[in-house]
């Protein structure tokens, strides 16, 4: 098992490059099975999910080549239409795999994907999307075994907004024939990020972005060429960790429009903020203000960004709210942070963080993704050592990230 260790105390400045987006490219990477021609994919972030998803499509018959920065995948030859449980377990994102392979074979065979961490994780709403959609769908031995001679258009309502819901049905609504309209669909940029990539394949789709998007079938889909857009967790977790350091740093490659909740809440912690194109500076003189965090479907705050921002609220000066609306055991970072000296309550889905002078290296264990990105930000400002076990959870969406920290001043180094 992999550990980091971090020597705290050093605030960070410097230039960083934001890499693609990990949940714009898994999509993404799926909507190569949609054509039988060529998809050219550039700016993919080298993440260990992404690894997962192409050797996924590999085992599937899409071919998968490299060509400069570029990697293209080819779903001429796909023959095998089924996401075997070994790969879901590992990287629930594969159930992306489902809407396209029904959508352009008619028939696919996807393993249920486990719970992770941070909840249950459930796929109904995908699969009663697809039943909507004429899909005959069987649920047997941890499979989801799903038919259709063509899918048609359907009118579907999500009960929760589901963002790899709304990007699954909207990919089978693609092929489908007749019109698709997805209500109370996920507006994250992902999702338009995908709906770009899809319309330069030739899919007619518009909505996206917001809660209604309309898809109207159409009966191939061509090769396309398209660029990941930046990571906007990447971004925030890298400004946090600024932010946390008391130091000043410059993200390149990177989009300030998908940040916008983000950015207003390190301002409100005191957080100087300036936008440039494709840069955003932060800088933090002194010690950050606690602020409240309640998570939500974009555009409201991200859940992916609450740990970072506990991280940053345990040495804040004052008392913080965190409020976690989306998943229903995203507090585990939570145990990790007392052990550093924090001073958190957790009644339920809320988390009240009492600021402290500062925090103590110490021996923590991440548990999942984001939380280990709360636990590297906590590394950063404790005295002293951090040592963070079970760092591979991290390695799964940040692409690089001792190596970018080292650039930006940390004492950062893997321990083998
Ligand atoms: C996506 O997960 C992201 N992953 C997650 O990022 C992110 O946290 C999440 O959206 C919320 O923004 C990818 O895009 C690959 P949901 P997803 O379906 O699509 C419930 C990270 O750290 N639900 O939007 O799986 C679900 O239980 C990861 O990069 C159902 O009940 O999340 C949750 O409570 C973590 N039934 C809520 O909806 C369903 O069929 C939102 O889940 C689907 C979802």
């Amino acid at each position: 098992m992999q550990k980091l260790a971090i020597q705290g105390g050093i605030p960070l400045r410097g230039e960083v490059r934001i890499s693609g987006a990990k949940n714009a490219a898994l999509p993404i990477m799926c909507a190569g099975l949609l054509t039988a021609e060529t998809l050219r994919l550039s700016n993919l972030p080298d993440l260990h999910d992404v690894g997962t998803m192409r050797k996924l499509l590999q085992q599937m018959g899409v071919a998968a080549g490299y060509a400069s920065n570029e990697i293209t995948f080819n779903g001429g030859n796909v023959a095998n239409w089924e996401a075997p449980y070994d790969m879901v377990k590992t990287m629930r994102a594969a159930i992306l795999v489902l809407g396209p392979l029904v959508a352009r074979f008619g028939e696919a065979r996807v393993s249920l994907p486990g719970g992770c961490a941070i909840g249950s994780r459930p796929v109904d709403l995908h699969i009663k999307g697809l039943q909507a959609m004429g899909a005959d769908i069987r649920i047997e031995h941890g499979y989801i075994h799903a038919k259709a001679r063509r899918l048609k258009g359907a009118r579907i309502f999500f009960d929760i907004v589901s963002v790899t819901g709304t990007e699954n049905l909207m990919m089978a609504g693609a092929l489908a024939d007749g019109v698709t309209v997805l209500e109370n669909a996920a507006r994250e940029p992902e999702v338009v990020d995908l709906a770009n990539c899809l319309r330069a394949m030739g899919a007619k789709i518009s909505g996206d972005g917001t809660d209604t998007v309309t898809i109207t079938g159409v009966e191939k889909l061509n090769g396309a060429t398209h660029r990941i857009m930046p990571d906007r967790i990447e971004s925030g977790t890298f400004l946090v960790a600024a932010a946390a350091t008391g130091g000043s740093i410059t993200l390149r490659e990177t989009r300030a429009d998908i940040l916008e909740t983000v950015l207003e809440k390190l301002t409100e912690a005191g957080a100087q903020i300036k936008v440039a194109g494709d840069t955003i500076h932060l800088e933090m003189k002194g010690r950050p203000k606690a602020v409240n965090v309640r998570t939500a479907p974009h555009p409201a705050f991200p859940t992916d960004m609450q740990a970072q921002f506990m991280a940053l609220n345990c040495i804040a000066a004052g008392s913080a709210m965190v409020v976690e609306t989306i998943f229903e055991n995203r507090f585990m970072h939570v145990q990790e942070l007392r052990r550093l000296g924090a001073q958190i309550d957790v009644e339920g889905n809320t988390s009240v963080v009492r600021g402290v002078e500062h925090l103590e290296g110490a021996t923590v264990m991440a548990t999942d993704l984001r939380a280990s990105a709360c636990l590297v930000i906590a590394g950063l400002v404790a005295q002293g050592e951090t040592v963070i076990d079970r760092i591979y959870h991290l390695d799964r969406g940040y692409e690089h990230i001792e190596a970018k920290l080292e650039k930006l001043g940390a004492n950062i180094r893997r321990l083998k």
